[in-house]
């Protein structure tokens, strides 16, 4: 598990130097790109919502050996700005970035705007609203992705229960998940130890004095067939 050395993230400009200082982005192609992107999301954008898509999206950069998203495919639920779907985009994944259809339009506006030009698999933007639809829109013969990403998507709201079906229904054998998530309410807690009782949970960093922690989340016969 990676301790993960402890910035300033408040403020728009902290967190622009975290992505610049601390990612060998800006050593990069990439680099340019997520500032780019970094420009045009930070107008509208509640910067301690893109913490979260930034420590996933630096995990992701910084640890290509142990996680390699070249030419795997790779399923965003709840993409938001699609910050973590652009980079896993750049690192070369097949993309899907998935969210609420009032979410769309801007999705793709921001992926296709940070993903042009780019020697990339163009990325995917499909609607996946939690726990609906998910037999009829991803059926598991022809949908197997082998990571599924998800950054800030637990927090205090109602559709728990429909995420929670929604990541164990994705994760099939051979499917990594990748969580990232800030511990604020006693409701992370409970949908940790849920997730808990249907797949196998590692944590893999954190962020000290954030509670920002990472997990990884893969499927077990046992656990998962109980969810069913
Ligand atoms: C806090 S934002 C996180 C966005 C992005 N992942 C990030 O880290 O910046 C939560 C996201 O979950 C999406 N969301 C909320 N409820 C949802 C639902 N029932 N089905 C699908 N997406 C949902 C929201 O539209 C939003 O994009």
């Amino acid at each position: 598990m990676t301790k993960i050395p402890s910035q300033e993230r408040k403020g728009k400009m902290s967190v622009l130097s975290l992505l610049t200082m601390n990612c060998n982005f800006i050593k990069s192609q990439i680099s340019e790109v997520l500032v780019r992107g970094w420009e045009n999301y930070k107008e509208n954008v509640d910067t301690a919502q893109t913490v979260l898509a930034l420590a996933l999206s630096q995990y992701l950069e910084s640890n290509q050996q142990e996680i390699n998203l070249k030419d795997k495919k790779v399923l965003e639920i709840g993409a938001g700005t699609g910050l973590v779907s652009i980079v896993a985009s750049i690192l070369g994944a097949y993309v899907t970035a998935t969210d609420l259809p009032e979410v769309l339009e801007n999705l793709k506006l921001n992926i296709s705007r940070n993903t042009q030009n780019m020697n990339t698999h163009q990325p995917e933007v499909r609607k996946l609203v939690w726990g609906e639809d998910l037999n009829e829109d991803f059926p598991k013969s022809t949908h197997h992705y082998d990571f599924i990403l998800a950054s800030d998507v637990v927090y205090h709201h109602t559709s728990l229960d429909p995420l929670l079906t929604t990541m164990a229904y994705l994760c099939q054998p051979g499917t990594v998940l990748l969580w990232a998530n800030k511990f604020r309410f006693s409701t992370d807690f409970e949908f940790l130890e849920k997730l808990r009782n249907i797949l196998i949970v590692t944590l893999l960093a954190e962020f000290p004095e954030s509670n920002i922690k990472l997990f990884k989340a893969t499927y077990t016969a046992f656990l998962s067939r109980s969810a069913s």
